[in-house]
């Protein structure tokens, strides 16, 4: 019996089932009240803040300014709301903050900048400052 090849199909499920429960605690566990913004985030923002919210994006390596963490939640306790709504809106350089950070607001109307905003929240299991 080839010990071996059992071993590694069991591996290969372990991964998978493991796969599973990383997707759901970015979109799905969010629950339906954010599935619109955590979607919008997996699309629009994970390259510089990183599939885990983290700030580490694929792009964030080459970065001069690093992409905000938005899992800190003492550093995001320290932005107010309206911040993170000018930022998210009109960029980086909105609060005096890297032109790095892209201009979003004609990606997204307001209603859905304010379920991004409520969104982060939700991620950094943190209040606002404000
Ligand atoms: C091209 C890379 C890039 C993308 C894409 C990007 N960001 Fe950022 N973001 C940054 C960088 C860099 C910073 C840090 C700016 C600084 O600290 O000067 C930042 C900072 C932020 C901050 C913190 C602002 C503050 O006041 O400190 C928020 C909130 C934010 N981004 C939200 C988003 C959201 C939401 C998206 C997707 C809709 C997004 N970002 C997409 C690069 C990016």
């Amino acid at each position: 019996m080839n010990t071996g090849h059992i071993v590694s199909t069991f591996s290969a499920a372990a991964l998978a089932f493991a796969a599973g429960l990383a997707f759901n605690t970015t979109a799905s566990a969010a629950g339906d009240q954010f599935a619109k913004a955590a979607h919008n985030y997996d699309t629009y923002c994970v390259q510089c803040h990183g599939i885990n919210r983290n700030g580490r994006g694929i792009n964030s390596t080459n970065m001069s300014v690093q992409p905000r963490d938005h899992s800190d939640a003492k550093g995001m306790a320290d932005i107010p709301d309206n911040e993170l709504f000018d930022v998210i809106k009109n960029g980086g350089l909105a609060a005096n903050k890297s032109v790095l950070m892209p201009v979003w607001g004609n990606v997204f109307d307001e209603g859905e900048i304010k379920e991004m905003v409520a969104y982060l929240r939700y991620v950094c299991k943190c209040g606002s400052a404000k």
